[in-house]
Protein backbone atom coordinates (compact mmCIF):
# COMPACT_ATOMS: atom_id res chain seq x y z
CA UNK A 1 0.00 0.00 0.00
CA UNK A 2 0.96 3.76 -0.23
CA UNK A 3 1.10 5.16 2.67
CA UNK A 4 0.98 8.92 3.59
CA UNK A 5 2.04 9.94 7.46
CA UNK A 6 2.23 13.24 9.01
CA UNK A 7 4.51 13.94 12.16
CA UNK A 8 5.73 16.42 14.82
CA UNK A 9 4.48 20.02 15.84
CA UNK A 10 3.29 22.42 13.31
CA UNK A 11 4.55 26.19 14.71
CA UNK A 12 2.65 29.39 13.72
CA UNK A 13 5.03 32.39 13.77
CA UNK A 14 4.17 35.30 16.10
CA UNK A 15 7.01 37.32 14.15
CA UNK A 16 10.49 35.86 12.92
CA UNK A 17 11.85 34.46 16.24
CA UNK A 18 8.54 33.37 17.64
CA UNK A 19 5.70 31.13 17.38
CA UNK A 20 3.03 28.87 19.10
CA UNK A 21 2.96 25.24 18.50
CA UNK A 22 2.13 21.54 20.38
CA UNK A 23 4.21 19.62 22.38
CA UNK A 24 5.13 16.58 20.39
CA UNK A 25 8.26 15.01 19.57
CA UNK A 26 7.19 13.52 16.35
CA UNK A 27 8.10 9.70 17.74
CA UNK A 28 5.18 8.38 17.12
CA UNK A 29 4.86 9.40 13.43
CA UNK A 30 7.99 8.27 12.47
CA UNK A 31 8.06 4.93 14.39
CA UNK A 32 4.87 4.54 12.17
CA UNK A 33 6.67 5.40 8.76
CA UNK A 34 9.66 3.08 9.74
CA UNK A 35 7.35 -0.13 10.66
CA UNK A 36 5.02 1.10 7.62
CA UNK A 37 8.24 0.70 5.83
CA UNK A 38 9.70 -2.40 7.48
CA UNK A 39 6.73 -4.13 6.49
CA UNK A 40 7.50 -3.40 2.83
CA UNK A 41 4.82 -0.66 2.20
CA UNK A 42 5.57 2.62 0.06
CA UNK A 43 6.16 5.74 2.87
CA UNK A 44 5.94 9.30 2.21
CA UNK A 45 6.46 11.33 5.63
CA UNK A 46 5.34 14.96 6.09
CA UNK A 47 7.24 16.11 9.04
CA UNK A 48 6.82 19.32 11.26
CA UNK A 49 10.17 20.56 12.37
CA UNK A 50 11.57 17.66 15.03
CA UNK A 51 14.86 16.63 15.94
CA UNK A 52 14.64 12.65 14.50
CA UNK A 53 16.34 11.19 11.68
CA UNK A 54 14.24 10.19 8.65
CA UNK A 55 13.46 6.32 8.43
CA UNK A 56 15.48 4.87 5.54
CA UNK A 57 13.85 4.71 2.32
CA UNK A 58 11.31 7.05 3.78
CA UNK A 59 11.22 10.02 1.64
CA UNK A 60 10.69 13.12 3.87
CA UNK A 61 8.78 16.46 2.91
CA UNK A 62 9.41 19.05 5.93
CA UNK A 63 6.91 21.77 6.73
CA UNK A 64 6.14 24.43 9.31
CA UNK A 65 2.46 25.71 9.62
CA UNK A 66 -0.56 23.96 9.22
CA UNK A 67 -1.02 25.72 6.13
CA UNK A 68 2.30 24.01 4.73
CA UNK A 69 0.98 20.72 5.97
CA UNK A 70 -2.47 20.94 4.54
CA UNK A 71 -0.72 21.96 1.25
CA UNK A 72 1.81 19.19 1.39
CA UNK A 73 -0.94 17.03 2.59
CA UNK A 74 -3.28 17.72 -0.48
CA UNK A 75 -0.64 17.40 -3.10
CA UNK A 76 0.22 13.84 -1.92
CA UNK A 77 -3.26 12.98 -1.40
CA UNK A 78 -4.23 11.29 -4.81
CA UNK A 79 -1.06 9.06 -4.36
CA UNK A 80 -2.12 7.45 -1.23
CA UNK A 81 -4.38 4.77 0.14
CA UNK A 82 -3.92 4.99 3.91
CA UNK A 83 -3.34 8.66 4.99
CA UNK A 84 -2.31 8.59 8.81
CA UNK A 85 -2.49 11.84 10.38
CA UNK A 86 -0.35 11.46 13.52
CA UNK A 87 0.57 15.17 13.77
CA UNK A 88 -0.14 17.47 16.49
CA UNK A 89 -1.79 20.65 14.13
CA UNK A 90 -1.85 24.07 15.62
CA UNK A 91 -5.44 24.97 16.38
CA UNK A 92 -4.98 28.15 16.31
CA UNK A 93 -2.01 30.90 15.03
CA UNK A 94 -1.30 34.48 15.34
CA UNK A 95 -3.88 36.72 12.79
CA UNK A 96 -1.41 38.81 12.06
CA UNK A 97 2.41 37.67 12.50
CA UNK A 98 4.76 40.55 13.05
CA UNK A 99 7.20 41.09 9.47
CA UNK A 100 9.99 42.54 11.93
CA UNK A 101 10.84 40.79 15.17
CA UNK A 102 8.70 42.08 18.39
CA UNK A 103 11.15 44.27 20.62
CA UNK A 104 10.15 43.78 24.19
CA UNK A 105 10.88 47.30 24.46
CA UNK A 106 7.20 47.85 22.60
CA UNK A 107 5.01 46.14 25.78
CA UNK A 108 4.27 43.02 25.90
CA UNK A 109 1.96 42.23 22.39
CA UNK A 110 -1.41 40.94 22.57
CA UNK A 111 -1.94 38.29 20.23
CA UNK A 112 -5.16 37.82 17.96
CA UNK A 113 -5.31 33.88 17.02
CA UNK A 114 -7.14 32.96 14.27
CA UNK A 115 -8.01 29.11 13.69
CA UNK A 116 -6.01 27.07 11.39
CA UNK A 117 -7.33 24.45 8.56
CA UNK A 118 -8.21 21.26 9.66
CA UNK A 119 -6.62 19.15 7.49
CA UNK A 120 -8.50 15.67 8.39
CA UNK A 121 -11.89 17.65 7.57
CA UNK A 122 -10.54 19.84 3.94
CA UNK A 123 -9.46 16.19 2.43
CA UNK A 124 -12.57 14.19 3.27
CA UNK A 125 -14.39 15.12 0.63
CA UNK A 126 -11.45 13.48 -1.44
CA UNK A 127 -11.37 10.81 0.72
CA UNK A 128 -12.90 8.00 -1.93
CA UNK A 129 -11.86 4.62 -1.15
CA UNK A 130 -9.12 5.91 1.48
CA UNK A 131 -8.30 4.63 4.37
CA UNK A 132 -8.09 7.81 6.89
CA UNK A 133 -6.44 7.31 10.27
CA UNK A 134 -6.50 9.89 13.54
CA UNK A 135 -4.66 10.74 16.53
CA UNK A 136 -6.29 11.87 19.82
CA UNK A 137 -4.58 13.48 22.23
CA UNK A 138 -6.99 13.65 25.25
CA UNK A 139 -6.77 14.36 28.85
CA UNK A 140 -10.71 14.11 29.74
CA UNK A 141 -13.03 11.46 28.79
CA UNK A 142 -10.79 10.04 25.49
CA UNK A 143 -13.42 7.45 24.77
CA UNK A 144 -16.52 9.73 23.87
CA UNK A 145 -14.24 12.41 22.31
CA UNK A 146 -12.23 9.96 20.61
CA UNK A 147 -15.70 8.76 19.27
CA UNK A 148 -16.75 12.11 18.16
CA UNK A 149 -13.12 12.91 15.95
CA UNK A 150 -13.64 9.48 14.82
CA UNK A 151 -17.37 10.44 13.24
CA UNK A 152 -16.80 14.18 12.64
CA UNK A 153 -13.42 13.94 10.69
CA UNK A 154 -14.15 10.28 8.38
CA UNK A 155 -12.14 8.37 9.95
CA UNK A 156 -11.71 5.01 9.64
CA UNK A 157 -9.51 4.03 12.56
CA UNK A 158 -8.67 6.48 15.96
CA UNK A 159 -5.86 6.33 18.38
CA UNK A 160 -6.66 8.04 21.51
CA UNK A 161 -3.92 8.78 23.62
CA UNK A 162 -4.10 9.35 27.24
CA UNK A 163 -1.54 11.68 27.69
CA UNK A 164 -2.30 12.86 31.70
CA UNK A 165 -0.36 9.89 31.70
CA UNK A 166 3.69 9.87 32.17
CA UNK A 167 4.26 6.59 30.57
CA UNK A 168 2.14 8.41 27.57
CA UNK A 169 2.54 10.89 24.93
CA UNK A 170 4.06 13.58 24.50
CA UNK A 171 7.94 12.47 24.59
CA UNK A 172 7.56 9.25 25.81
CA UNK A 173 9.44 6.27 24.11
CA UNK A 174 5.90 4.49 25.11
CA UNK A 175 2.38 5.20 24.83
CA UNK A 176 -1.34 4.04 26.17
CA UNK A 177 -3.69 3.94 23.39
CA UNK A 178 -6.90 2.70 22.58
CA UNK A 179 -7.93 2.04 19.03
CA UNK A 180 -11.75 3.04 17.98
CA UNK A 181 -12.65 1.87 14.95
CA UNK A 182 -15.99 3.02 12.72
CA UNK A 183 -17.31 -0.22 12.88
CA UNK A 184 -17.40 0.00 16.77
CA UNK A 185 -14.61 -1.90 17.21
CA UNK A 186 -12.74 -0.92 20.35
CA UNK A 187 -8.56 -2.00 21.26
CA UNK A 188 -7.76 -1.10 25.07
CA UNK A 189 -4.14 -1.79 24.58
CA UNK A 190 -1.33 -2.12 27.48
CA UNK A 191 1.04 0.34 27.60
CA UNK A 192 3.97 -0.84 25.07
CA UNK A 193 6.67 1.28 23.15
CA UNK A 194 5.78 3.47 19.75
CA UNK A 195 7.28 0.97 17.55
CA UNK A 196 4.67 -1.64 19.04
CA UNK A 197 1.76 0.88 18.86
CA UNK A 198 2.79 1.69 15.45
CA UNK A 199 3.05 -2.47 14.43
CA UNK A 200 -0.41 -2.70 15.56
CA UNK A 201 -2.32 0.12 13.48
CA UNK A 202 -0.80 -1.28 10.73
CA UNK A 203 -1.30 -4.90 11.45
CA UNK A 204 -5.35 -3.35 11.54
CA UNK A 205 -4.72 -1.03 8.19
CA UNK A 206 -3.22 -4.02 6.36
CA UNK A 207 -6.77 -5.63 7.47
CA UNK A 208 -9.26 -3.90 5.72
CA UNK A 209 -6.53 -3.63 2.74
CA UNK A 210 -7.72 -7.15 2.79
CA UNK A 211 -11.34 -6.71 3.53
CA UNK A 212 -11.55 -3.75 0.15
CA UNK A 213 -9.90 -6.25 -2.22
CA UNK A 214 -11.83 -9.02 -0.96
CA UNK A 215 -14.77 -6.72 -1.44
CA UNK A 216 -13.41 -5.42 -4.73
CA UNK A 217 -12.72 -8.87 -6.43
N1 LIG B 1 -5.99 17.46 12.88
C1 LIG B 1 -6.04 18.00 11.61
N2 LIG B 1 -6.02 19.37 11.45
C2 LIG B 1 -6.01 20.19 12.53
C3 LIG B 1 -6.03 19.64 13.85
C4 LIG B 1 -6.01 18.26 13.98
O1 LIG B 1 -6.06 17.26 10.64
N3 LIG B 1 -6.00 21.52 12.35
C5 LIG B 1 -5.99 15.99 13.03
C6 LIG B 1 -4.88 15.45 13.91
O2 LIG B 1 -3.70 15.17 13.18
C7 LIG B 1 -5.49 14.19 14.48
C8 LIG B 1 -6.99 14.53 14.57
O3 LIG B 1 -7.19 15.63 13.67
O4 LIG B 1 -5.34 13.07 13.67
C9 LIG B 1 -7.48 14.90 15.94
O5 LIG B 1 -6.67 15.95 16.42
P1 LIG B 1 -6.98 16.66 17.81
O6 LIG B 1 -5.99 17.77 18.00
O7 LIG B 1 -7.09 15.61 18.87
O8 LIG B 1 -8.43 17.21 17.54
P2 LIG B 1 -9.01 18.64 17.28
O9 LIG B 1 -9.72 18.61 15.98
O10 LIG B 1 -7.95 19.68 17.44
O11 LIG B 1 -10.14 18.74 18.40
P3 LIG B 1 -10.14 19.33 19.91
O12 LIG B 1 -9.47 20.66 19.86
O13 LIG B 1 -11.61 19.39 20.20
O14 LIG B 1 -9.43 18.31 20.78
Amino acid sequence: MKVLVTAGPTQEAIDPVRFISNRSSGKMGYALARVAADRGHEVRLISGPVSLQPPNGVGVTPVVSAQDMLAAVERNLDWCDVLIMCAAVADWRPRNPAAGKLKKGGGAPTLELEPTPDILRRVAPRKGGRIFVGFAAETEDPESEARRKLREKSLDLIVANDVARPDSGFGADTNKVVLFSRDGGKHDLPVMSKQEVARHVMEWVEGQGKNAERIGS
